[in-house]
């Protein structure tokens, strides 16, 4: 058999021991590196809930809604009034308004946005009298008349189900970002 002349590099004690070193540091690093991410990553979460629970600290823009445990325990909707400060580049505009607190059908809290998909107006509570007429009917929009069941979705008109607000929770509560209305797809 032809040899190409080197013989095999024989390992030392030595260099056994330092290569095994260097590769228990490197997978040391590694485990440190991901914990360490993930520990970073839980006191940043701790550290944005504590600054939730300090309303003065919070941006305009994001609103208390209400408790966690009574939003949980509600029937129906529920019509709740914020007031919030927007700050769109240099001008800052103080805004009162409201959304509609329900739940999903799947029990989840779904927060509505009251603005009529079709051109703006306020959408108002169907009363008693045009519920037992259309029982799906829940919001009633009084300009030309479009109408949204208990989820906003559209019931029979053809326009978009009521924008939703992504519900964050922090301390027991729920605020929502009033800036970020969330379009239906
Ligand atoms: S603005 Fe609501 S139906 Fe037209």
């Amino acid at each position: 058999m032809k040899m190409n002349g080197r013989l095999p590099k024989k390992i030392t004690r030595r260099a056994f021991l330092s290569t095994s070193a260097k590769l228990a540091f490197g997978i040391a690093g590694i485990l440190l590196g991901s914990s360490g991410l993930f520990y970073y990553g839980a006191i940043q979460q701790k550290k944005r809930e504590a600054r939730m629970t300090r309303t003065s600290e919070l941006p305009g823009n994001i609103v208390k809604i209400g408790e966690m445990e009574a939003l949980k325990a509600l029937q129906g909707f529920e019509k709740v009034a914020y007031s919030a400060t927007i700050q769109d580049a240099w001008v800052t505009n103080s805004v009162q308004g409201f959304v509609y607190v329900t739940k999903s059908h799947t029990g989840e809290l779904l927060i509505l946005s009251p603005s009529c998909t079709h051109l703006g107006c306020t959408v108002e509570p169907a009363t008693e009298a045009q519920r037992m007429k259309k029982k799906e009917l829940f919001f009633l929009c009084p300009c030309h008349g479009a109408e949204f069941d208990k989820v906003g979705d559209a019931v029979g008109v053809v326009v978009q189900g009521l924008d939703t607000y992504k519900p964050i929770t922090a301390g027991g509560n729920v605020y929502i970002d009033i800036a970020l209305p969330i379009k239906r797809t």
